[in-house]
């Protein structure tokens, strides 16, 4: 097995698992001395794109972000989404994840869902593509976006769910905007880890999308803690460029050639 892969799983019970999603470059290499996992989420259809849905977003956008996240990861476990519809069968799901790994070099993929996909992912682990799975709140298929696990139907999904995944063979689990005791009995009960989002401190780590987390993306949802206000920064720097040229206090003659 893949060494970042197993020291990720190593870390359950041990020490949480940091992980966010980001989508170039320059950011990611900033993200890669404090990140265990950088995962290229198809979220970036609505932070970047603006679209309605994770449903837009394609294989190839996802590919070309990867490229630039790439050079970025030096040490963490690099995951990609694989987009919605190129995995409704073995067979597509094993071309596009070839494509995905070979022209990104990414360490992992995850694919979302649970019992309609396990046998999918089990050809995908089979083929020595390591899996990442997302349970929980399903942005590529959900019809509303409110958590999951408030009723005993519900809840027991999840969990068989969750382990139907670990006998497929993903190395760790999302769980996205899920009550947080059957967050707890999820983890318990299985021996990989498990990632929260909305999913509370019972989960073996966290993730959260990079630009939420600094307050470049202006949603507000229960779940996002903004750690600074950058918009502020960004607006407070763009301004005073824009005055400078404007009274030609920029660029001065150490700036010029
Ligand atoms: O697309 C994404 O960024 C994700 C994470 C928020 C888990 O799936």
């Amino acid at each position: 097995m893949n060494k970042k892969i197993l020291s990720i799983i190593r870390k359950k019970n041990k020490t949480k698992i940091v992980s966010l999603s980001a989508y170039s470059k320059n950011v990611v290499e900033i993200l890669d001395n404090y990140c265990d996992i950088v995962l290229v989420g198809d979220s970036l259809g609505s932070v970047l794109y603006n679209y309605k849905s994770t449903r837009e977003v394609s294989l190839d956008t996802m590919i070309e972000h990867s490229k630039s996240v790439r050079l970025g990861v030096k040490k963490s476990l690099m995951v990609v989404d694989m987009p919605y519809n190129t995995y409704r069968n073995s067979k597509e799901a094993l071309k596009n994840a070839k494509k995905i790994m070979s022209k990104t070099k990414c360490d992992a993929l995850k694919l979302e869902g649970g019992k309609k996909i396990h046998e999918i992912i089990r050809n995908l682990v089979k083929n020595n593509i390591p899996v990442m799975g997302h349970l929980g709140l399903l942005p590529q298929s959900a019809k509303n976006f409110k958590f999951k696990g408030k009723n005993n139907y519900e809840r027991e999904k999840i969990l068989k769910e969750a382990k139907l995944l670990e006998t497929a063979g993903v190395f760790s689990i999302v769980l996205e905007c899920i009550e947080r005791s059957l967050a707890k009995a999820i983890t318990k009960q299985i021996k990989i880890p498990t990632i929260g989002i909305g999913a509370s401190n019972n989960c073996d780590g966290q993730i959260l999308v990079f630009d939420d987390l600094i307050g470049l993306n202006p949603i507000n949802v229960r779940f996002i803690k903004k750690y600074t206000n950058i918009r502020k920064e960004i607006s407070k720097a763009v301004s005073t460029y824009a005055r400078e040229v404007r009274s030609k206090k920029f660029p001065l003659k150490k700036h010029s050639y």
